[in-house]
């Protein structure tokens, strides 16, 4: 095997990277080379069909495996692309973040990377760290939630222990003063079910009530029929498009069919009279939803607009200005490289900026 690690020549730029990172930043420019229109976002290659199938087929793929993400977490170069999205390795990198956040406005949804996690110990330790979290939170005042995973929890290692460790961490939250709240994510399909029993059992207890809270994607085609339901208990939801591979049978494929899906129940939840966030950086939505808000006299703090770390903060910026609930999900920790990928999924233009930014540093 040669050695591939050390200084690298790339146009006319020397840059360092490890015996782990060359292969990557090589596909990493093909991909974005060959692929990628700047201002387009995944679902918008619909036009080049296969093209775009293929690429978030393909990014999903890797997202999943774990050889990789091994590789790739370990990788200086891997730490440093991963920059991009996520806040830094440490709780205290994510709570100056959030603060950053507060200090223009938006408040924050503050998640420790993680998922599938498979045995009990790390996923004790994973509670654990949301405990940490929720009190430093509290201690510098933030106005922040914290959002979790099901998988992160110990779901495939136990069950039973999974949801022990988010019952105790929503119990915490509902008894803050003032109260605070905990998200579950929503994950691929073989773990829908489950959250969506498991978050209506939590909110059965009576001081929980407004202490959790969960997600709907608006590529299932079970969707509709889930929000009635959340909404039938006044569960809190946040409405985003869904950013795993899905199957036909139970996720719509085309752009056209998951955006009309997501407007339908974007104006089912701003009309439900329960505080709701509205996940998506797609500004034609962003815009139906505002003229929505003022034709149904919906007041502007009545729900929120939620983002990722990262991803059009000029938006973000310019909502929060004219006094929108604006809420920016804030990812950290090392076990970074599932949560980018998927972000690379998304937008396959990303992948060439990283390069270029790695070459501009
Ligand atoms: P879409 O993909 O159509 O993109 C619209 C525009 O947004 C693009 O043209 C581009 O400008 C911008 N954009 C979108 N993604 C980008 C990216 N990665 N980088 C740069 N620009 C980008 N999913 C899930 O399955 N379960 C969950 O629990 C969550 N939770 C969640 C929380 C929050 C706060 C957000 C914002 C999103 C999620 N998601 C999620 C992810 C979500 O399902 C979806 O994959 C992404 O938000 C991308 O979809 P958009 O709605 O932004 O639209």
């Amino acid at each position: 095997m040669p050695e591939l690690s050390g200084f690298r020549k790339w146009g006319h730029r020397w840059i360092e990277v490890d015996r782990d990172g060359l292969p990557a930043l090589h596909s990493a420019f093909v991909c974005g080379k060959k692929y990628c229109n700047a201002n387009a976002s995944l679902w918008q290659f619909q036009s080049a069909k296969t093209r775009c199938t293929v690429l978030r087929a393909t990014f999903i793929a890797l997202s999943e495996s774990r050889w990789l993400r091994a590789v790739a977490e370990r990788s200086r170069l891997g730490q440093r692309v991963s920059t991009r999205f996520v806040a830094g390795k440490e709780v205290a990198d994510a709570i100056r973040a959030a603060a950053a956040m507060n200090q223009i406005g938006a408040s924050v949804s503050i998640d420790n990377l993680g998922e599938n996690v498979t045995n009990a110990e790390e996923a004790r330790a994973s509670a654990q760290l949301y405990h940490q979290l929720l009190d430093e939170i509290a201690a510098d005042k933030l106005n922040a939630n914290v959002s979790l995973k099901l998988t992160h929890m110990g779901l495939d290692a136990d069950e039973k222990m999974a949801y022990e460790n988010v019952r105790g961490l929503v119990a915490k939250a509902a008894s803050m003063s003032p109260k605070n709240f905990v998200r579950v994510d929503m994950e691929g399909s073989p773990y829908t079910q489950r959250t969506l029993n498991f978050v209506h059992e939590l909110h059965r207890v009576s001081s929980n009530e407004d202490s959790v809270g969960t997600v709907i994607q608006s590529y299932m085609r079970s969707a509709e029929r889930d929000v009635e339901k959340l909404l039938s208990e006044r569960i809190r939801i946040r409405l985003c498009k869904g950013a795993y591979k899905e199957p036909e049978d139970i996720a719509f494929q085309k752009k056209s069919e998951v955006d009309a899906s997501y407007v339908k129940l974007m104006k089912v939840l701003m009309k439900s009279g329960v505080y709701h966030g509205l996940a998506t950086h797609d500004e034609t939505i962003i815009k139906e939803a505002k003229a929505f808000a003022t034709r149904e006299n919906i007041p502007r703090n009545a729900f929120e607009f939620q983002m990722l770390h990262g991803i059009r903060r000029d938006l973000q910026q310019s909502l929060v200005k004219d006094g929108w609930g604006m809420r920016v999900y804030i990812p950290f920790g090392t076990e970074w490289y599932p949560y980018f990928m998927r972000r690379l999924a998304e937008r396959p233009a990303n992948v060439f900026f990283i390069a270029k930014n790695l070459l501009r540093k």
